[in-house]
């Protein structure tokens, strides 16, 4: 049986040359081009950081005075001195003891590219999605900064904008952002809220 050509995605490509982890990453370096998310020196929290592609921008970002810690149930392809990673379930470790361990209070960005092993079943996805990126507004009304970022991917669904409200709610004004490296099919957004003070 003859093979359909599948022609290699421009973004998987890109990320190769470039050494990063995973396509995922220009995902971020969109978001952070258009919004000013990083800065020089910045602690940054990347929930979902495997295989490492948004931690290694995230790093080349805040530079040897800023800090990133990620959390992956996987492991990831990134070391560096100022990285720090937890290989868990975002459900069994708290943001008191996250603090704790990283030494960190306060954070100045709270990131999540969190996604569920997809099965399919659309609706199933999007309940599962918008559990984790609950999970991750809980972690960031914990450790952000006032005039901190948050920025969470949500698989578009039903729940969406209640957990557009929520984020208002206890963080502040939203945006919503599709970036142009999102696949057509994909119902992926990311959501981002600047702390209020
Ligand atoms: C799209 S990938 C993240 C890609 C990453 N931002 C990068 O650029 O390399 C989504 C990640 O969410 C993680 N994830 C899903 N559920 C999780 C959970 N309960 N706790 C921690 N990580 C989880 C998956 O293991 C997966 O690595």
């Amino acid at each position: 049986m003859l093979m359909a050509y599948k022609p290699r995605d421009y973004y998987a490509k890109k990320a190769k040359q470039e050494k990063y982890p995973a396509r995922s990453v220009y995902k971020l370096k969109e978001a952070d081009q258009k919004y000013r998310l990083l800065r020089r020196g910045q602690k940054v929290l990347d929930l979902g950081a495997a295989p490492g592609s948004w931690s290694k921008y995230a790093l080349e970002k805040v530079g040897k005075t800023g800090l990133v810690v990620g959390v992956d149930l996987n492991p990831v392809k990134v070391s560096a001195p100022n990285f720090v990673f937890f290989q868990a379930d975002i459900f069994e470790l708290s943001p008191e003891e996250l603090c704790e361990k990283t030494g960190v209070s306060v954070f100045d960005a709270v990131l999540s590219d969190m996604a569920p092993k997809t099965t399919g079943d659309r609706s199933g996805d999007h309940f599962r999605s918008v559990h984790l990126a609950e999970r991750a507004l809980e972690i960031a009304e914990k450790v952000l900064k006032p005039g901190g970022v948050f920025l969470v991917k949500v698989f578009e669904g039903e729940a969406f904008p209640r957990f557009v409200e929520e984020v208002k709610k206890r963080l502040g004004p939203v945006k919503r952002f599709r970036p142009k490296s999102t696949r057509s099919e994909s119902r992926e957004i990311f959501v981002l809220a600047r702390r209020e003070s």
